[in-house]
């Protein structure tokens, strides 16, 4: 089996080293927090970034971070590659693969993880054994890869704290029977009782979508069983989020984890930290950015335009793809839509053209009139824009706070894992958009919901959405929430303070 799997390797002041999802969101949270590290700590620390294969391939391709960081800073950062076994062409997205691989070379004896990690060479300052480890909080397995080089582990979780405690409380949910649970639609609105704090909305439909049609066998599951074992055991844990959003459940997260460094919005606090000018040239995308979005963008009324993408890992089928596009044409709004290669299940990997003779003449012409498709678009600069009006979103985790960032409303269209229960806290408890079940996505679902956050409730949505951007802000400005965590992050790490 081919592995797939992204490897991040953070050296402070000799090396940390972080292990990475090869997901569009988790890398930029990487990328971002290494430059942080970067510009806000002495020359003396020093950064590896450790990659795939494949995710360093598409970097050098598609992004300047690569060439940037290596610029900016040298020698003090670089990259390293471990070998995934894909070839140039192929896109691996199966995240159980990604999983086995990454404990399989954690454990394996010998491993380009170990060689990287744990041996020094003399002649090159930047191979001495690591000095730190950072590393994705999905990775169990780092808690004992750490204790055999006698280095501290601090873990970095970039999906949402909210799901992080709902894989905390896995076992619980079982013990009370909250899990397993039927599939079926009566069922799914059952309320959940098994996670504190988040008793009073919290619904059978919101869970991670491995809780649905629950198999303990499942790698992914038993993937975050570990994390809700090991987690708490590193010295130290980063979440991509601010004081100020979270709610009641997060005093159990601090509960189990008291060095606890909330840095967020991560992207925010960048460019709040460094010249405003730099990073808006900075790109990290494995696609090629379709930046004529923006020409088109500055042609429309403000707040008139919905966006819509789902990521960097969701597709959906054709089907679904015909009634969203129904629904977007039927609400007459007007939409960029960013169509991935790859993202309709079926479809050539490499196109994100349709074959227009297959296309109904409405949705075409509807298209010309209102539209915009591309198949990747600079997502930050695009929801900051003021023709940006709504955001149609898989609610992935950066995607969600670069929406509150921009105080842009959401309609929630959730797939996989932590997506499911961003939506619900997005819509219950921040109330800033709506969410649509994502098996009722019919194109009369998607014409009403667009017309109700985009006309009939735009000025309540759009009111309570520009209050959180503020607190975003303030939490990333000087002497903020954000700000002054990321602070101690960076002199803990200066000072191994673990
Ligand atoms: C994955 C999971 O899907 C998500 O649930 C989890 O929270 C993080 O890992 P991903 O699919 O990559 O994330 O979604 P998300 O976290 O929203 O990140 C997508 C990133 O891609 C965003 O930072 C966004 O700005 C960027 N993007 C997306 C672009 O730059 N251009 C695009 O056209 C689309």
């Amino acid at each position: 089996i081919s592995p797939c799997c992204l490897w991040t390797f953070f050296c402070i002041p000799n090396m940390i080293q972080a292990a990475q999802l090869p997901f569009q969101g988790p890398i930029n949270c990487m990328l971002k927090l290494a430059n942080l590290i970067l510009s806000l700590s002495p020359a003396t620390v020093s950064v590896t970034f450790v990659t795939t294969d494949f995710i360093h391939r598409r970097l050098l391709l598609h992004s300047n971070t690569a060439a940037r960081l290596a610029h900016d800073y040298r020698p003090r950062f670089r990259f390293e590659t471990v070998h995934d076994g894909f070839g140039p062409d192929e896109n691996p997205r199966n995240v159980s693969l990604l999983t086995m691989s990454l404990e399989a070379q954690a454990q394996a004896e010998g491993s380009r993880l170990r060689e990287v990690l744990g041996f020094g060479s003399a002649e090159d300052e930047m191979k001495k054994p690591v000095s730190c480890i950072i590393a994705e909080g999905l990775y169990g397995c780092m808690v004992d890869v750490a204790k055999e080089l006698r280095v501290p582990l601090v873990y970095f979780d970039t999906c949402s704290p909210c799901c992080l405690w709902t894989y905390f409380c896995i076992p619980n949910l079982l013990k009370v029977v909250d899990l397993p649970f039927q599939d079926d639609e009566e069922g799914l609105d059952a309320s959940i009782t098994s996670v504190p704090g988040m008793e009073t909305y919290l619904r059978r439909r919101d869970l991670p979508s491995f809780c649905h049609a629950y198999d303990p066998n499942n790698p992914v599951i038993q993937l975050v069983l570990k994390e809700a074992q090991e987690f708490p055991k590193a010295q130290g844990h980063i979440l991509n989020t601010f004081d100020e959003l979270e709610g009641d459940y997060f005093a159990h997260i601090r509960a189990l984890c008291p060095n606890l460094y909330n840095i967020g919005p991560l992207h925010l606090n960048l460019k709040s930290r460094i010249q405003q000018e730099t990073t808006k040239s900075i790109s990290n995308s494995l696609w090629q950015e379709d930046r004529s979005c923006l020409a088109w963008l500055d042609a429309q009324p403000p707040k008139s335009v919905l966006f819509v993408s789902i990521g960097s890992l969701a597709s959906m089928t054709k089907d679904q793809l015909m009634e969203i596009w129904h629904g977007l044409i039927n609400s007459k709004s007007r939409f960029l839509w960013v169509r991935r290669p790859g993202s309709i299940i079926n479809k050539d990997e490499d196109t994100s053209q349709d074959d227009l003779e297959m296309i109904p003449d409405d949705l075409v012409e509807g298209t010309k009139k209102r539209g915009c498709i591309v198949s990747w678009a600079p997502q930050e600069e695009v929801l900051a824009h003021g023709a940006i009006g709504g955001f149609l979103t898989h609610c992935g985790w950066n995607s969600t706070l670069e929406s509150i960032v921009e105080g842009v409303p959401m309609i929630c269209w959730p797939f996989y894992v932590d997506q499911q229960v961003n939506s619900r806290v997005v819509s219950e408890v921040w109330k800033i958009g709506l969410d649509m079940n994502k098996d009722n996505c019919t194109r009369v679902v998607v014409e009403e919901l667009i017309k109700e956050l985009m006309e009939t409730r735009r000025d309540e949505f759009s009111k309570r959405a520009d209050k959180m951007a503020k607190l975003a802000a303030q939490a990333v400005a000087e002497d903020g929430s954000s700000y002054n965590s990321l602070n101690h992050l960076i002199d803990d790490i200066v000072s191994m303070r673990f």
